[in-house]
């Protein structure tokens, strides 16, 4: 029978749920009393598995900004609706499946100049099934290129811009950024695939539209192997921390018109880098 306790060299009682991707803690954790020591433990974790998944949790999503300030700065998205009056906690609900935005492969604020490292999502009502939500691993994709095809994607940069959500603010411009396509994660010092859903990706820096649509389109597919996932079916109680740096995410949107509730922070990353290249 394999371990269902603790795997060793893992804080926290962490236990891997697939080969590459998400840890559980199974040591019981409460975010509601967790020890500064601790949650740079699981950031850590996040880090390095790009999910980590706390069960049973009591934490109150009007809390959510206080912790999401002890795990960095909270920060707010450019054009979603936040619906509560808390300092940067959305509350996402089901508008439906034409409006789910997040139903997309995506990495929180990509747009934005410094975009999000870590993601906190809570569970509030759930469907009766599905709304899963499912991650991919980047450091994985990045691992996984022929040496030759990284060495083509060194000193890369990409336009991310979140076309047409100006309209939900009066007067701001689509949010915009140009990004590595290829980043160094501070904390693991590992490089990672850095794209978004295309339809909020524009042209690699010095291509035309067609040579940058074939490139991030082989990246974007590439990204999304089956073997680098995992999915997170979600009980009451569930809050998911995960590293925006170092993955992608969507949420499968096959629950019709079934309420949905989730309270979601993110904390602003740094500017992304690539460190220079001294192998490949
Ligand atoms: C998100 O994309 O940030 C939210 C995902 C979800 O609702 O499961």
């Amino acid at each position: 029978m394999g371990n269902q306790t603790e795997t060793p060299g893992l804080d926290l009682g962490a236990r891997p749920l697939t080969g590459s991707t998400a840890v559980d803690i199974t040591s019981g954790i409460d975010l509601a009393e967790i020890s500064d020591g601790d949650l740079e433990r699981l950031k850590r974790l996040a880090s390095q598995w790009c999910v980590v998944v706390l069960r049973n949790q009591k934490q109150p999503p009007s809390q959510l900004s206080g912790l999401g300030a002890r795990i960095g700065t909270v920060s707010y998205t450019p054009g979603l609706i936040q619906n509560t009056d808390w300092p940067n906690v959305y509350k996402l609900v089901n508008y439906g499946k034409k409006r789910a935005i997040t139903e997309k492969w995506h990495t929180d604020g990509a747009f934005s100049e410094r975009p999000a490292a870590y993601s906190v999502l809570m569970a509030d009502t759930l469907p009766l099934a599905g709304g899963d939500t499912i991650f991919v691993n980047q450091y994985a994709a990045y691992d996984a290129l022929s040496p030759a095809f990284r060495k083509l994607l060194q000193g890369l940069h990409a336009e991310h811009v979140w076309k047409g959500v100006a309209h939900l603010r009066d007067g701001e411009p689509d949010p915009m950024a140009i990004h590595p396509l290829v980043r160094t994660h501070p904390l693991t010092g590992r490089r990672a695939l850095y794209i978004n859903v295309l339809s909020a990706m524009g042209n690699i820096v010095g291509m035309d539209e067609a040579e940058s649509r074939a490139l991030l389109t082989f990246l974007h597919d590439h990204s999304i192997a089956i073997d680098r996932t995992y999915r997170h079916r979600w009980l009451p109680g569930d809050v998911l921390l995960w590293d925006n740096r170092c993955s992608l995410h969507a949420a499968a949107h096959d629950f019709g018109d079934e309420e949905r509730i989730m309270y979601r922070i993110v904390t602003e990353g740094e500017r992304p880098y690539d460190e220079p290249y001294g192998d490949a």
